[in-house]
């Protein structure tokens, strides 16, 4: 039944599901996701086979035109991207103007909204080839946001990266180098960063990508869409996880490390407190990327030499909440956020920075959901509610309120 023949049987009936917990806003061909049993594709490609033979540009590719790219269309993509690596001047100037010790999520927010400022002909995209240019240029942009931001916060001084460095080898690059300093490529690094931002790529129809959609269904352009999905992120309870997990992780280690104590703050209905990083709206089983991201956050801090007694607090509360009844019971595993932290922290990415990485892997994702809303024509999002305040009553004079 389509929807215009179902509105017209029900008469307009509206139905209500707070949190959208069980309504489909959309049709998409970009991501599945089984979350009973586990199972994240990209196009179809699984979570895994991505995360181990694919790099982040390709995946990128994939989820935006939706099939894997050959190597000639690969390296016009990334040729078409380095473009658009700079950003105007006058940015540094906004970024300038923030406080020291403003939140990056918020100073990223801000920074993808002034771009619309200085980029007049991405904001309202129709065809399909402005949408690619609008495209290509956020890939290229959006890096240098985030590597600024951080060295901003770290009171680095602006610098652009390399083109002739691979797309993530040169955001690791600006994050990092100094300006007198011989850049020497750490692989290990490269390689986790990759395969975070392939396993943060895209969830489907998750509050961020949501925004992205919805605001975007206005036809407000890419940038501007973008940038409210930046925001949705921030929260706590969804990309701003990362960061609470690595604060709770750090306040157990301080409070001597007793886990069971917030166990038991978790599971206590009185307490405001959540075992952050646990739980997940549709994983009802373990979420596939903690599995991966587990193993890389092993992996990295070996490789690294770091000894990282956080890592034994996530593990221990792991394994506790496994084999808890209140956990089980509720279907409660280990989120993508419960381990990503500890891997960051060993890149030497401050923890206020966590959620501005989640952002940089969700770029693709949000980009290809908004491409796919715009090509299908989806009507503006608009939903109904369901009126509980008062009947109509006669205006009162402010003399006698
Ligand atoms: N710690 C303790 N209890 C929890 C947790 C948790 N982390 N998560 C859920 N619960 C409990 C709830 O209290 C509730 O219990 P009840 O049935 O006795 O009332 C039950 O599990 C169901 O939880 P809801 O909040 O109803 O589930 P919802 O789908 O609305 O929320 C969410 C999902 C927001 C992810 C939640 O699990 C949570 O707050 N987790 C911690 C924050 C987090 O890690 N967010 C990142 C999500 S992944 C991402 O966005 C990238």
């Amino acid at each position: 039944i389509d929807i215009k023949t179902l509105r017209s049987v029900t008469g307009g009936f509206t139905t209500i599901d707070p949190g959208y917990k069980n309504t489909g806003a959309c049709e998409s061909a970009i991501t599945f996701l089984d979350g009973e049993k586990g199972i994240l594709r990209y196009r179809g490609y699984s979570i895994e086979e991505l995360a181990e033979k694919a790099d982040f540009l390709e995946v990128a590719y994939l989820l935006i035109f939706g099939e894997l790219p050959n190597k000639a269309e690969l390296d016009k993509f990334h040729a078409d991207i380095k473009k658009h690596a700079v950003v105007d001047d006058d940015i540094k100037k906004i970024l300038d103007a923030f406080p020291k010790s403003a939140h990056p999520m918020g100073v990223l927010a801000s920074l993808t909204s002034a771009l619309t400022a200085f980029n007049p002909t991405s904001v309202n995209v129709e065809s399909e080839e402005d949408m690619y240019n609008a495209i290509v240029r956020i890939l290229g942009k959006f890096p240098i946001l985030v590597a600024w931001t951080m060295r901003k916060k770290k009171g680095m001084p602006l610098e652009y990266g390399s083109s002739s460095l691979g797309y993530v080898e040169n955001i690791l690059k600006m994050m990092f180098k100094h300006p007198n300093e011989d850049y020497v490529q750490n692989p290990i690094l490269v390689n986790a960063l990759d395969k975070l931002l392939i396993l943060h790529a895209d969830h489907e129809q998750n509050c961020s990508t949501s925004t992205v959609r919805i605001v975007g269904s206005s036809h407000a352009g890419l940038f501007a869409s973008l940038a409210a999905g930046i925001s949705a992120l921030w929260g706590p309870l969804h990309g701003g996880a990362n960061q609470a997990v690595l604060e709770m992780l750090e306040g157990i280690k301080k409070d001597g490390g007793d886990t069971k104590k917030y166990m038991g703050k978790a599971k206590d209905k009185e307490d405001p407190f959540r075992l952050m990083g646990f739980g997940h709206r549709v994983y009802k089983n373990f979420d596939p990327r903690a599995k991966i991201i587990k193993v890389a956050a092993d992996d990295v801090l070996t490789n690294l030499g770091i000894e990282d007694p956080i890592l034994d607090i996530a593990k221990g509360l792991e394994k506790e909440a496994l084999e808890d009844a209140y956990f089980v019971d509720r279907k409660l595993y280990p989120n993508v956020d419960f381990y990503s932290g500890i891997i960051y922290r060993g890149m030497d990415i401050p923890t206020e920075m966590f959620t501005v990485m989640f952002a940089l892997g969700r770029l693709p994702g949000w980009i290809a959901q908004w491409r796919e809303m715009r090509l299908r024509k989806e009507p503006i999002g608009r939903p109904r509610q369901l009126y509980i305040g008062e009947t109509h009553r006669p205006f009162k004079d402010i003399s006698k309120r």
